[in-house]
C-alpha cells in the first residue's frame, strides 16, 4: 500500500506538540511493514536543513491560490529515515522564525498546501492508496480532492483524516475558503442535513476540521476514550450522527527508534528496566546540572531503585506546551504542594500566550534560586529526552488530552505518570489502587479537576516511593515494560486503511 502524509508537523525537524511525533512514528512503522510512505510538509524557512538528507528538487509546478498561479518548489529529502517531500510556494506562506505563527495568513497558507499536494500528485501522476491528513490544517484537502480532483486520478486514493485535537477547527470565512477555488457559499450554510455538503461550524464560519470529518473516508481520533468523548458531545456528536462505521479510535504509538532509553543519544548514560543503574545517574547528572540539591546515597533513608539505597527526595518532571488544556493551575498548584512535600519538581515548558508566560516567568523568578523547583521556559527536544530519564515521576494533570505522548516518554523511561482520567491518560495509565484493573496498574490517576483531587494522586505516589522503595522499584520496571510504541499499535491503523479500501471497492 502507498500512504501520503499530508502534515503540517513532522519531528523532529518541524514539531510544536505530538502531532509530529505521531507522524514520524507512524510513518517509519509502516514503512517498517513494508508498505510505501511518504510525507508531504510545508518547506517552512525555520527547518534546519542539516537534518535532511539528499535534498533534492524533483519538481517545479504552478499551484492556485486567490486567483493566480504561484510557482512552487517540491523537493524530496530524507528525514530520520522517511522519505519527505517538501512543498515550497515562491509567495510568503511558510516563511518566518518558527512552525506557526509567521507574518502570513495561516489558514489560507494552509488551505494552498492542500490544493499543492493534491496538484503535485495530479502534475506528477503519483497515485498513493491512502492520502493521510492530520488536524485542520490539511483538511481542507479531502474538500479539494472531492470538488476538483478525484475524476482526475485513475487509482482513487482513499482519504484518512487523523484528529488530534477537536479544540482547534480551523475556524474560516467563505472568502478564505474561495481562494484555493473551492466555491466557499456552497459549504457555508448550516441549516442542511449534517453530513450534506455543508460544513458551516456557525453561520459566518465554515470549520475546516468539520470538513475533514465530512469528507474523508475514515476519520481517526488518537485514542478509543477521545472517540467515545467526542462522540458523545460537543459539535462532532451531530456531524457523527450518520456513517458511525467510518469512525475509529486508534491509540498513539510511540517512536521506539527514537524514545529508548538504552540507545538515546541524548543521554550521558543508557539503561533499561533491568539495569537501572543509568537512570540513578542521569537524575544525579541533571539535578547537578540544574543545581538541584543531589542526596548522598549514604544519606538517604529506604532502599534504592537501583542498588539498596533511595533518595528520599523524588523529582517529578511535567514537559508540556503550557496551554489550557494542560491544566495550568493543576500544574501551577503542584510546584507547591511538592516542594511542601519535600520533593523537586522541574516543569519544561513554552507558553504561546504572552499572559501565561509572564505568570509562569513570575513562579519561576520565585522558585528557580530554591533547592525544590526548576521552571524553565523553553523547547528542547534534548533537555525532555534528558528529564524524562532523570524523573521518577511525570506529572500530566490536563483538563482534556486527547492522547498525550508524555505519559507513555515518561514510562519508556522509568518516570512513573500522575496523570488526570481523560482521554488517552484513561487509556494508558491505570491507578495502582484500582483492584478490579491491577495487573494494569502503572501509575496514578486522579478524575477531579480540583487541587484535592490532584494532592491525593501527588501524596499517595510520594508515600510509596518513601515507604516501600522495592514496589517502587516493581512499579518503575511495570511501567517501562509496556509496550506503548507504534510496533503495538501501527497495525491498528493498517486495518483502517484496509477497511476503507475494501468497502469502497465493494460500493
Ligand atoms: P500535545 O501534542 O498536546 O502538546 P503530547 O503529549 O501529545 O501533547 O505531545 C507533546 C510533545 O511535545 C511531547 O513529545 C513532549 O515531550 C514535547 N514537548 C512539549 N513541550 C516541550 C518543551 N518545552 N520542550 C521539549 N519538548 C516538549
Ligand atoms: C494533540 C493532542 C495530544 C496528542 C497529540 C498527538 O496535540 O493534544 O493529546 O497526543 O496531538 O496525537
Amino acid at each position: 500500500m502507498h500512504i501520503i502524509h499530508v502534515t503540517a508537523e513532522m519531528a523532529p525537524i518541524a514539531k510544536v506538540g505530538g502531532l509530529g511525533d505521531v507522524v514520524t512514528g507512524l510513518a517509519r512503522a509502516c514503512l517498517a511493514r513494508g508498505h510505501t510512505v511518504d510525507v508531504m510538509l510545508p518547506f517552512y524557512e525555520c527547518i534546519e536543513k542539516q537534518h535532511i538528507i539528499d535534498l533534492t528538487l524533483i519538481t517545479t509546478y504552478n499551484s492556485f491560490h486567490d486567483g493566480n498561479w504561484i510557482l512552487t518548489n517540491a523537493y524530496r529529502g530524507e528525514v530520520s529515515g522517511i522519505p519527505v517531500i517538501f512543498v515550497e510556494p515562491s509567495n510568503q506562506f511558510f516563511k518566518g522564525k518558527y512552525v506557526y505563527g509567521g507574518s502570513y495568513d495561516e489558514l489560507e497558507a494552509y488551505i494552498f498546501f492542500s490544493r499543492a499536494c493534491l496538484e503535485w500528485m495530479q502534475v506528477t501522476g503519483v497515485q498513493p492508496d491512502i492520502i493521510h491528513v492530520h488536524e485542520w490544517q490539511t483538511s481542507a484537502l479531502p474538500l479539494l480532492y472531492w470538488d476538483m480532483y478525484h475524476h482526475l486520478s485513475l487509482k482513487r486514493p482513499r482519504i484518512t483524516l487523523t484528529i488530534h485535537n477537536m479544540e482547534h477547527y480551523g475556524e474560516c470565512r467563505q472568502e478564505q475558503l474561495s481562494k484555493c477555488g473551492l466555491d466557499g457559499a456552497i459549504y457555508a450554510t448550516t441549516d442542511r442535513a449534517v453530513d450534506d455538503r455543508t460544513i458551516g461550524h456557525n453561520p459566518e464560519r465554515l470549520s475546516l476540521l468539520k470538513g475533514g470529518i465530512v469528507y474523508s473516508n475514515a476519520v481517526v481520533t488518537v485514542s478509543p476514550t477521545y472517540l467515545k468523548e467526542t462522540l458523545c458531545s460537543g459539535w462532532l456528536s451531530s456531524t457523527l450522527i450518520r456513517n458511525r462505521d467510518k469512525y475509529f479510535g486508534v491509540l498513539n504509538g510511540i517512536d521506539p527508534a527514537i524514545w529508548n532509553p538504552a540507545t538515546d543519544i541524548f543521554l550521558p548514560v543508557k539503561f533499561n528496566a533491568q539495569k537501572l543503574e543509568g537512570k540513578k545517574f542521569c537524575k544525579n547528572y541533571v539535578q547537578k546540572g540544574l543545581g538541584l540539591p543531589v542526596e548522598s546515597a549514604g544519606r538517604a533513608e529506604g532502599k534504592d531503585v537501583v542498588n539498596g539505597t533511595q533518595q528520599k527526595v523524588p523529582l517529578v518532571v511535567c514537559i508540556t506546551r503550557l496551554v489550557a488544556q494542560k491544566g495550568l493551575h493543576l500544574i501551577i498548584h503542584a510546584i507547591k504542594h511538592i516542594e511542601e512535600l519535600g520533593g523537586q519538581m522541574v516543569v519544561l515548558g513554552k507558553a504561546p500566550d504572552d499572559r501565561v508566560e509572564r505568570e509562569f516567568k513570575d513562579l519561576a523568578d520565585l522558585y528557580n534560586e530554591g533547592p525544590a523547583i526548576r521552571i524553565l521556559l523553553m523547547y528542547s527536544e534534548e533537555l525532555s529526552h534528558m528529564l524524562y530519564a532523570a524523573a521518577d515521576m511525570v506529572l500530566v494533570p490536563s483538563l482534556y488530552e486527547p492522547c498525550g505522548l508524555a505519559q507513555m516518554f515518561g514510562m519508556r523511561y522509568g518516570a512513573v505518570p500522575i496523570v488526570r482520567r481523560t482521554g488517552g491518560l484513561a487509556d494508558t495509565v491505570f491507578d495502582i489502587d484500582d483492584h478490579s484493573n491491577s495487573h494494569m496498574a502503572n501509575g496514578f490517576v486522579f478524575e477531579g479537576i480540583d487541587e484535592g483531587s490532584l494532592n491525593w494522586a501527588l501524596d499517595r505516589a510520594f508515600s510509596l516511593y518513601k515507604n516501600k522503595p522495592d514496589e517502587w522499584t516493581g512499579l518503575v520496571r511495570k511501567a517501562m515494560e509496556r509496550d506503548n510504541s507504534w510496533n503495538n499499535t501501527a497495525g491498528n491503523y493498517i486495518e483502517v486503511y484496509n477497511s476503507v479500501r475494501v468497502r469502497d471497492d465493494s460500493s
